[in-house]
């Protein structure tokens, strides 16, 4: 989770986190706010610090339980930096430069623009994985090629310095998960990187701000309450968001606002999420009151990963002859 906004948005929160957190049920669970990848887009100092608080902070409240799993800052553990230049020795310059991430962004900021950082960007996430013996990676798509770097690098250490030198993650794919749409432009993903804020649903924004923009969703000129992603976007987005919240069924949804009204729907909805989201707010703005805990916790969540990435560490650096 790279700390690069104030607040995350619904779609992070039920696409991707809610998942993350029901890990810890039946996995040894390690949560790093990775504060290093986000220098990448070279934040203001201040900015950068406040928002890994923040990150921190919304991955608590939504469940994240330090005394079951590791909830840690990435720049806390100097050993991903360690192990990332190691790794970048094992790295081809060919390998790195087909990511396609790295294509799509290096593109747009040109040669001067782009840093040797954001070239070695997936090594240090390599390094990220590597350092904690892991099993199991939950990635979306867009990982899912840094992820096979990974692996490919740690088949790689195994075949030079011996077998079980590290662990060949696996990728974890999580159940089919609700993609939450832009309440203006329902056929684009709710995204922090959309053009206007009209559309998005962000966690820490005044519960008003948030209940208006559902009121303002945009829908279609019919008036049926049906889920229909092709010809009513709108709506089935409502709906996805209703059923998320609420652990309902879409179809019994359907069946409750048989003969009710969009106003009826926009409305109820934005009562769900306003009565979810203010004691999310509390949690969070709890945490982030007290920034001496906050600090204490994520301090004594990365003196136990360094337990871990130390060990780690030794055993790369004494098989690579340091
Ligand atoms: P954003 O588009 O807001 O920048 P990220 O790209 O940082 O979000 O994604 C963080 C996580 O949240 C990823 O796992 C991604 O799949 C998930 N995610 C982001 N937006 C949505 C969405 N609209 N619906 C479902 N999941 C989403
Ligand atoms: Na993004």
């Amino acid at each position: 989770m790279q700390p690069t906004s104030d607040s995350l948005q619904l779609g992070n929160y039920l696409g991707a986190l809610t998942q993350w957190v029901a890990l810890q049920d039946d996995n040894e669970a390690i949560y790093c706010v990775v504060d290093l990848h986000a220098l990448t887009v070279a934040p203001d100092p201040a900015v950068l610090r406040e928002r890994t608080r923040r990150t921190a902070a919304q991955y608590l409240a939504a469940g994240v339980d330090p005394a079951r799993s590791l909830l840690f800052v990435q720049s806390h553990v100097p050993e991903h930096a360690e192990l990332a230049w190691l790794l970048s020795c094992h790295t081809g310059f060919g390998e790195a430069g087909r990511m396609t991430q790295f294509k799509d962004k290096s593109a747009k900021q040109g040669a001067e623009g782009t840093t040797v950082g954001l070239f070695t960007y997936p090594v240090l996430m390599a390094a990220d994985i590597l350092l904690y013996d892991t099993n199991l990676v939950p990635v979306g798509e867009d990982q899912r090629q840094h992820l096979e770097l990974t692996r490919d690098l740690a088949v790689r250490l195994n075949s030079r310095f011996g077998a079980g030198t590290v662990v060949v993650p696996e990728p974890h794919i999580v159940r089919s998960t609700a993609k939450i749409y832009d309440l203006q432009d329902p056929t684009s993903k709710m995204s922090k990187s959309a053009t206007s804020p009209n559309g998005l649903i962000e966690l820490l924004d005044d519960p008003k701000v948030i209940a208006k923009r559902i009121r303002s969703a945009v829908t279609d000129t019919e008036r049926e309450i049906r889920f229909d992603v092709a010809a009513k976007p709108g709506i089935s987005n409502l709906l996805t968001i209703f059923s998320a919240l609420t652990d309902r069924p879409v179809a019994s949804l359907e069946a409750d606002y048989d003969g009710k009204g969009y106003g009826d729907l926009k409305k109820d909805l934005a009562d769900v999420v306003v009565a979810w989201v203010e004691p999310f707010q509390q949690r969070v703005f709890g945490y982030l009151d007290d920034p001496a805990s906050l600090d204490d916790l994520l301090a004594a969540g990365a003196e136990k990963a360094r337990d871990i990435a130390g060990g780690t560490l030794d055993r790369l650096y004494e098989r690579s002859g340091l």
